[in-house]
């Protein structure tokens, strides 16, 4: 009834003809009026006494902007047949305004997933144009009392009743902090601003991929106000729903402050006034839910708005304001220039530190992620042995002390005490704060100035700091803090809050493992020019995201000292590596995601960047039993410190090797060649079977990858028939690659039929008087997208295969050694027995280590006179290695993990599969396992499929993607890949999956 009269009012004073659909609205009844499926406008019906009375000055202050020239970005006013802007109308009787105005063209924020920081910056910087376009508007009706003027923000307290206890314990905090600052808050510049970038009020491109934004709508809470309550605003709505809103808020703030420079006293008042907004919300909700219960818009923001208040009520007020300085480009603490500036005038001596020390000069340990000196974790973790080596370095340079770690990533901080959740998932705290001095314990400690205690306690526990004392130092006008960890708590236990320490004096003794919070002897010496309101502690290590945020709160120690020798130390970063390897590293080399990663180390299924980010990685099936396995790596480490020889020596690890790998396989398969590769392993394989046979024809699958050799190439379709491949050699036969779900013949009981075209590819060989020598095949064809063959496919063509005199070679370099849980090689998931298999990637645990293994008639037949000599192939270091890597799977039962485990991630893909229906396909076996993209007409998705691959990266998991289509997202990890890895990787892909990019349906 109301929109025909609508249309009617429209036509009547607009001439404008359409369809209308009802839009969300606080006070006014908001329509789209779309005209002809293409042009589309707002139409707006203000009955609300107070919205038409602002309705002179939204049109002024919309005019305003437009000849600021900001046309595009804010909505323009379209004028009536009288001329005007507004229209006196009756609807139902009841007087009210009818406004029409340009339809912004894209979609709102509250639309838009996933909100990453380009768009929080974008909003902020589009914000800030407006609020600088707007600086010299006036209009009377802006100076108006309005409730939803943060600066009037005092008139909550009249409502605090409303709010439960727990309730007030997060409002009344930011309306203390209010009236605390308020005297100062009053002096901030005024303007006239929008008031209310709220998450439906902003217009974000309709760009799925880096969306941009397009404007800001509803001017109608505009008003005189702090300019820095409109930034509040857009920040309050910018950060809701987040996991660490102060992070979220950040780009928020950049961008505004390039467009709209904020000053140091403005961005002082931000955190409070953030917290302040959220108050006004909440009053207004629960007032609104009083006496209009029914309107569910009035309380839409109600739940996230209590949980943001919850977090940010947590966030210590200095360290958001500190962070807001930093994003504004300023130095996060106002102190800083001047504390370096008193740091370079005045030079400390270690003597001070260390009197009883006579060494004068120092010498850098390394740390750091990519540090070799620390080794993994598991001799990092070995205090006996960290202590032994650093006894080892002290008697090597008995004249200088050991020290170093100011902003170094390290890899030790293993408890999980240093874990946090970031907005793109878990992150580690890792990047040290202070300097490290080994010296042993019992060394004194000894004041550098004059000080006072503000804390000593002993900070109990793994990874802590012991005994823990910060003194504060006044220095002129400026004061700061020197903080020193892992003393002997007993030394320090004299020490009460309030003491003063003069120069020189003892602060305590450096203690040891037992009491230091379990790390070898040294001094954590770290410079705080706030204590953040903590009282008992102080962190030590940040994360690499904050690092420009604590390298100003905590300024370098060596400021002090000044060794040049302690100067940072900067390692290669990606932008230096980039330019060498693309000029003199093989140009056909490929690099992995959009930013390459620079991994320097591994660890368990984590690969960990040059600046200690860790990635969960679901690719490397080549670290099978887990990244740098201390046990993998002592075996190699110990045998390569002996002796590495070739094959024409007996040596005993050759024979364990060969025994180790001979004992995983069926009955007759027990001859072993060592090689250096799968694709020489493949080779060799294909050597074998020529010279067996006498023939040279091989039937290989479509799809399928075989090696980089000139040989294996030969019989790579995925190759040859790739991107600069040459096209099948004439002794290649190609089947259709036996894919149940997408190939020549679907369904689950194909297999004869493909089996046929084995039999049909004989025939043609046959016919044409030429020999068979061979059929290779992966028991699930890894590079065709994780595909796995079809019941009885294999039995039947091995029959045919042989029937003509061919050997089967079963090429299990990423199935092989554990990973199909259920079976340790794949051709057993399929009841066969191969001639020949060829094992590589999981044998040397990343070592180059691969083997070819058959059977006695085949080796015999072999070794027709030819020598087979392999330099490195058989060598003892690879032997102990492969023994060890065999060894560690049954160990740690890696082949039962890669079952549960897969089971469990292939069970739960399939629920994942319900709710997002363009995983078409999920198959595998134990943890080597594909899932396949589609659209709704069955065409495959690369482009979403390597969308996730990135944003799966960006959540820090690493994951890969191939097919023939390149729309199979391939998981299989190290085997180590534990439950809880696997509800990471499957949280991370349902969060992606949700992604605009993803969910939009995929109708082509
Ligand atoms: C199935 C299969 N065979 C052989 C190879 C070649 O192994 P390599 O790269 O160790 O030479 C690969 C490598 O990806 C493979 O996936």
């Amino acid at each position: 009834m109301e929109s025909n009269e609508i249309l009617s009012l429209l036509a009547e004073h607009y001439k404008l003809k359409g369809s209308l659909i009802p839009l969300a609205g606080e006070l006014d009844l908001n329509y789209k009026l779309t005209i002809d499926n293409e042009t589309a406008f707002i139409v707006k019906i203000s009955r609300d006494p107070e919205t038409i009375a602002s309705i002179a000055f939204q049109e002024a202050l919309l005019c305003h902007l437009k000849e600021k020239g900001i046309e595009g970005e804010v909505p323009q006013l379209i004028q009536n047949l009288s001329g005007t802007y507004q229209k006196e109308v009756f609807l139902n009787g009841k007087k009210a305004i009818l406004r029409v105005l340009q339809w912004v063209e894209g979609r709102l924020w509250s639309q838009t997933n996933p909100i990453l920081s380009d768009l929080r910056y974008g909003l902020g910087n589009h914000l800030g144009n407006i609020a600088q376009n707007l600086q010299d508007f006036k209009h009377p009706f802006a100076q108006r009392s309005f409730e939803w003027n943060l600066s009037e923000c005092l008139w909550v307290e009249q409502h605090l009743g409303l709010f439960t206890a727990t309730e007030l314990e997060l409002v009344t905090p930011f309306i203390t902090a209010f009236k605390t600052h308020q005297k100062t808050y009053n002096q901030l510049p005024k303007s006239i601003i929008h008031n209310d970038a709220n998450d439906h009020n902003i217009v974000v491109s309709q760009a799925l991929i880096q969306p941009k934004i397009i404007g800001i709508i509803d001017y109608g809470d505009a008003c005189y106000s702090q300019t820095i309550n409109d930034l509040a605003v857009a920040c309050t709505y910018g950060i809701m729903d987040t996991e660490d809103p102060l992070a979220a808020s950040l780009p928020i703030v950049k961008g505004y402050h390039q467009a709209n420079e904020l000053s140091e006293t403005a961005v002082s008042h931000l955190y409070h006034l953030i917290g302040m907004r959220l108050v006004i919300s909440l009053t207004k909700a629960a007032i609104n839910k009083k006496s209009h219960p029914e309107n569910k818009y009035l309380l839409v923001s109600e739940k996230p708005a209590w949980a943001l208040l919850h977090k940010w009520w947590k966030i210590n007020s200095k360290r958001a304001y500190y962070s807001f300085r930093k994003a504004c480009g300023f130095k996060a603490h106002p102190n800083l220039a001047k504390f370096e500036q008193w740091g370079k005038a005045n030079t400390f001596s270690l003597k001070t530190l260390f009197p009883s020390q006579k060494k004068q000069d120092t010498l850098h340990l390394d740390l750091s992620v990519s540090s070799l000196w620390i080794e993994n974790e598991a001799a990092f973790n070995d205090l006996t042995y960290f202590q032994y080596k650093i006894e080892r370095l002290q008697e090597a340079n008995p004249h200088k002390i050991i020290a170093g770690g100011y902003l170094e990533p390290r890899p030790l901080y293993t408890s999980e005490d240093y874990d946090i959740q970031s907005n793109e998932g878990p992150i580690s705290r890792c990047v040290h704060l202070g300097v490290d001095f080994w010296l042993p314990s019992k060394t004194t400690v000894h004041a550098l100035l004059d000080g006072r205690v503000v804390m000593a306690l002993d900070r109990k526990g793994e990874k802590e700091y012991g005994g823990f004392v910060v003194l504060e130092h006044q220095i002129d006008a400026m004061h700061f803090y020197t903080l020193y960890g892992h003393l002997d708590p007993e030394s320090i236990a004299a020490h009460k809050v309030g003491d003063a320490l003069k120069k020189d004096s003892l602060i305590g003794l450096l203690g040891n493992k037992e009491n230091n919070g379990n790390w070898a002897p040294h001094l954590h010496f770290q410079i705080l020019l706030d204590l953040l309101d903590y009282t008992e502690d102080f962190p030590g290590v940040q994360t690499y995201q904050e690092q420009d945020l604590w390298a100003d709160l905590c300024p370098d120690p060596n400021l002090l000292f000044k060794f040049e020798e302690l100067k940072p130390k900067l390692k290669p970063t990606t932008e230096d590596i980039m330019p060498f390897r693309k000029k003199h590293l093989g140009k056909s080399l490929s690099i992995q995601y959009q930013e390459p990663l620079q991994v320097v180390r591994g660890h368990g299924a984590y690969l960990i960047d040059q600046n200690g980010q860790k990635y969960l990685d679901t690719v490397n099936n080549v670290a099978h039993v887990g990244h740098e396995h201390p046990s993998v790596v002592k075996a190699g480490q110990q045998q390569m410190a002996v002796l590495n020889t070739n094959t024409r020596y007996l040596h005993p690890n050759l024979n364990k090797a060969a025994k180790a790998i001979i004992d995983t396989l069926p009955k007759g398969l027990e001859v072993v060649h060592f090689v250096n590769s799968g694709s020489e392993a493949n080779e060799l394989a294909l050597r074998m079977a020529y010279t067996v046979t006498g023939g040279k024809e091989v039937i290989a699958s479509e799809h399928g990858y075989h090696g980089n050799t000139n040989g294996t190439i030969g019989v790579s379709s995925y190759k040859f028939n790739g991107k600069g491949g040459q096209g099948k050699p004439k002794d290649t036969h190609l089947i259709p690659m036996p894919d149940a779900f997408r190939g020549k013949y679907l369904g689950e009981n194909t297999g004869s039929l493909y089996a046929q075209e084995v039999h049909k590819t004989i025939a043609s060989i046959q016919e044409q008087q030429k020999t068979l020598a061979g059929f290779i095949i992966e028991p699930i064809i890894s590079c065709g997208g994780q595909v796995p063959l079809p019941n009885n496919f294999l039995a039947l063509a091995y029959k045919a295969v042989r029937a003509a005199g061919g050997l089967c070679i079963s090429d299990e370099v990423q199935t092989g050694c554990g990973r199909m849980g259920t079976h340790f090689w794949g051709f057993e998931l399929y009841g066969v027995s191969p001639d020949i298999v060829t094992i590589g990637k999981p044998l040397g645990n990343g070592h180059p280590v691969a083997a070819v293994v058959c059977t006695q008639e085949v080796a015999q037949k072999f070794a027709n006179g030819m020598e087979f000599f392999n330099t490195f192939g058989g060598n003892p270091v690879s032997c102990a290695i492969a023994s060890e890597t065999l060894t560690v799977v049954k160990k740690e039962k890696l082949q039962e993990n890669a079952n549960q485990v897969g089971s469990y991630l292939i069970q739960e893909l399939k629920t994942l599969q319900k709710d997002f229906p363009i995983l078409k396909d999920i198959r595998g076996h134990g943890l080597f396992i594909g899932l396949e993209l589609l659209s709704d007409q069955q065409n495959p998705l690369a482009l979403e499929t390597s969308y996730l691959a990135n944003r799966m990266k960006d959540l820090g998991i690493l994951m890969s993607t191939d097919g023939p289509d390149h729309n199979v997202l391939k998981i299989k990890p190290p085997m180590v890949f534990s439950f809880s890895q696997a509800d990471r990787l499957l949280h991370g892909l349902r969060r992606v999956l949700k992604e605009d990019f993803l969910s939009v349906p995929k109708t082509l």
